[in-house]
C-alpha cells in the first residue's frame, strides 16, 4: 500500500515520516523550499526527545499520486480548494481519499471533486509545527482518528491504514460517526484556539481563569446549540470533557497563535467562522464566535 501526504508540512511530514520509519511506502506532495532541503537533506524529525535525519521520497508534481492507494489530504483550509484542484485527475479511481483538516467542511469539499471515490474523515489530535523547511517539531500528543464518510471501492484500505499507522506507533483508531468526531474536536477549537492567538496565553491558562473560562464555555456551548440543530451527536458533556483534559494540558501553542505569530492567515474562518456562517444561516446568535472570529482577523 502506497500513501502519499498531499500537502506535506508539519502534520504530513510527521506521519509520513512515522510511516516512512515504520518502513511503508510513502510520498510527501511538498513545494518550494521545504520541499528543496527535503530532496537534498532528507527530513529532520524531532519527536518524544529524539532527533533524526530521515530519507523521504517527495514529489512536486501531483501526475504521481496515481500509483497510490492512499491519498491523504494534509494541507491546510486555506489551501485545500487549490490542492482539490491540483489532484484532481491524478487520483486513481480505486484510491481512498482521506482529510486530516481541523474544521468540519474538508469531508465535503474533497466529495464535491471526488465524488465516486471513497472517503474518510481524519481527526489529528497533535501538536506538530514546521520549525523551518525540512524540519518539524512534534511536542504533544499524537493520535488520529478515522471513519468513512462516503463510499467507494477505496474503502478496503482504511483499516490496513489504521493498522499501518499503528505498526508506526501512531495511535489510531476507526470512529463511526465520523461527523460528530469532527465537530467535537471543533468543538475545542472554538472554544480555546481562538483565544489563545489573541491572548497568547496557553489554553490551560484560559481554563483556570474564571472569566476566560466563560469567555471560552459560551463560545462551545453556541457551537454546541449549531450541532444540535444540525443533527449533529454532540452535547453540553463534551465541553466539560473539553475543559477537564484543557486543565490538564502542557504548554502547547495553538496552531491560530502560531499563525499570527508568523504572519500567515489563520483557519479561524473554518472554526468561529463556520460556527458564525451555520449560526447566520439558522439565525441564531452567537456572540462569542463572532467576537472570536472579528478579533482573530484583526491581527
Ligand atoms: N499542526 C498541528 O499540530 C495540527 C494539529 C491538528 C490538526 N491540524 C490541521 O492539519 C491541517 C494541516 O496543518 P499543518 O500544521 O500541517 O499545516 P502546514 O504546516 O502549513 O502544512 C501544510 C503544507 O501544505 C503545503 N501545501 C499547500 N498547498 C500545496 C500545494 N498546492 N502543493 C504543495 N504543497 C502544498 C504547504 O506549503 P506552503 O507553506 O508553501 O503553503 C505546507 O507545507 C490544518 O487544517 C490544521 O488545522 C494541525
Amino acid at each position: 500500500m502506497r500513501i502519499a501526504f498531499a500537502g506535506a508540512g508539519a502534520i504530513g511530514c510527521h506521519y509520513g515520516s512515522k510511516l516512512v520509519q515504520a518502513g511503508f511506502d510513502v510520498i510527501l506532495l511538498a513545494r518550494g523550499r521545504h520541499l528543496a532541503v527535503m530532496q537534498s537533506a532528507g527530513l529532520r524529525h524531532e519527536s518524544e526527545g529524539e532527533c533524526k535525519q530521515i530519507k523521504v521520497k517527495t514529489i512536486s508534481d501531483a501526475g504521481q499520486l496515481n500509483s497510490c492507494q492512499v491519498v491523504v489530504l494534509s494541507c491546510k483550509m486555506s489551501s485545500l480548494n487549490d490542492m482539490l484542484n491540483l489532484i484532481q485527475h491524478h487520483i486513481s479511481p480505486s484510491a481512498l481519499l482521506l482529510t486530516l483538516q481541523n474544521g468540519v467542511e474538508a469531508p465535503d469539499m474533497v466529495a464535491q471533486v471526488f465524488p465516486d471515490h471513497a472517503i474518510a474523515a481524519g481527526s489529528a489530535f497533535i501538536g506538530v509545527r514546521l520549525e523551518q523547511p525540512g524540519h518539524v517539531i512534534h511536542s504533544a500528543a499524537g493520535g488520529v482518528r478515522m471513519g468513512l464518510w462516503q463510499q467507494g471501492s477505496g474503502e478496503q484500505y482504511l483499516l490496513p491504514l489504521i493498522r499501518a499507522f499503528q505498526h508506526a506507533e501512531v495511535p489510531a483508531r476507526q470512529d463511526d460517526d465520523p461527523e460528530a468526531m469532527l465537530w467535537r474536536k471543533l468543538l475545542w477549537n472554538c472554544g480555546f484556539n481562538a483565544i489563545t492567538a489573541i491572548t497568547r496565553r496557553y489554553a490551560r491558562d484560559i481554563a483556570t481563569g474564571t472569566e476566560t473560562l466563560a469567555i471560552a464555555r459560551q463560545a462551545m456551548e453556541e457551537a454546541v446549540t449549531i450541532a444540535k440543530l444540525c443533527g449533529i451527536a454532540i452535547d453540553e458533556q463534551d465541553i466539560v470533557k473539553h475543559i477537564d483534559v484543557t486543565l490538564a494540558m502542557g504548554p502547547v501553542k495553538t496552531s491560530m497563535w502560531q499563525d499570527i505569530e508568523a504572519g500567515r492567515n489563520t483557519e479561524v474562518e473554518y472554526i468561529n467562522g463556520y460556527v458564525v456562517r451555520k449560526a447566520d444561516e439558522l439565525k441564531v446568535p452567537v456572540p462569542a464566535n463572532r467576537l472570536l472570529t472579528s478579533l482573530v482577523n484583526m491581527k
